[in-house]
């Protein structure tokens, strides 16, 4: 009898899944002041304790250091840059853990969970507070020599463009994340909104958030003819919360990106949403507990 444990960590909930003798069980734990470093490890703590699994996975936003496990750059966690979680949760419990990219974990729990079974070059996108890419390629993450590949929210997509959390300027993540779309509505409105009110007057017919979402979608088509010109992949899964919200943007998306793809690439091309949705990440790092080694 085994036990593994997902655990997706986000801005502002830890997001878990959970195997035992083939049931899986999920779970979303709001983590009190999620900014403060103590009050995260303790809520990650509570729930290592209350599965006591054998194996466990960790998604994190942000760039992780294959080698030892450190995270060396969030730019929407800042406050746990510098963690090294691998290391102290084998100290602290005596597991085994696998500690990934918040992205490529999602990627990787669609092509085991999800819409990528059959998939052989499968990236996914996932929308959220800020814009992760994963590959998996023939069933294996790709994420280069140090960890870091596929950071597809930190090219460069406006020259002198909108300022992203990472520091530079015109980052893809800038226009396509939650941020990216309220700084959009903001430009064209004139008016501050967050990005769960403009999803709600986007489906109203708002014209103003109407006309942001072309935006948008204008954008996250540019990134994915990139994506679709370097990797030539079978399938790119959206994933993340706007997705899940409002499902307009994969229809938008798709109709701009078979205008700017070169025909070959677009011919085996799928663009589709992550069937696990903002769980992607829960299930992969499940996932990796489980049956990932590297
Ligand atoms: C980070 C990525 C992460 C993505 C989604 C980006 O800002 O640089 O590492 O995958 O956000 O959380
Ligand atoms: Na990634
Ligand atoms: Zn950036």
């Amino acid at each position: 009898m085994s036990r593994f444990l997902g655990v997706d960590i986000g801005g502002t909930f830890l997001k878990v899944a959970f195997k035992e003798d083939d049931e899986i069980k999920t779970e979303k734990v709001a983590v009190k002041d999620i900014q403060k470093k103590d009050y995260f490890l303790r809520s990650l703590s509570q729930v290592i304790k209350k599965y006591n699994p054998h194996r466990i996975g960790i998604a994190i936003a942000g760039l992780v250091d294959k080698k030892t496990g450190l995270l060396t750059n969030s730019p929407n966690l800042k406050f746990l840059e510098g963690l090294n979680l691998k290391e102290f949760i084998e100290r602290e419990f005596n597991v085994e853990v696998f500690v990934e990219n918040d992205a490529n974990v999602a990627a990787y729990g669609e092509y085991v969970y999800g819409n990528g079974k059959d998939s052989k070059v499968l990236v996914c996108l996932t929308l959220g507070t800020g814009l992760g890419g994963g590959l998996v390629i023939d069933g294996k993450i790709f994420s280069g020599v140090s960890g870091s590949a596929m950071e597809i929210g930190h090219i460069t997509i406006e020259k002198d463009g909108f300022l992203c959390h990472c520091g530079r300027k015109g980052c893809l993540e800038s226009y396509v994340s939650s941020y990216g779309l309220e700084r959009l509505y903001c430009l064209i409105s004139e008016d501050r909104k967050t990005s769960f009110d403009i999803i709600n007057l986007a489906k109203q017919n708002d014209e103003k958030a109407v006309q942001t979402f072309e935006v948008f979608t204008d954008y996250l088509a540019i990134g994915i003819m990139s994506i679709a010109h370097i990797f030539n992949p079978d399938t790119v899964l959206l994933a993340g919360g706007i997705i899940e919200n409002y499902p307009m943007v994969l229809t938008l998306t798709k109709s701009k990106v078979e205008k700017l793809v070169f025909p070959l690439p677009l011919r085996d091309l799928h663009i589709d949403t992550a069937k696990l949705g903002s769980w992607s990440g829960a299930y992969g790092a499940l996932a990796l507990a489980e049956i990932y080694s590297s």
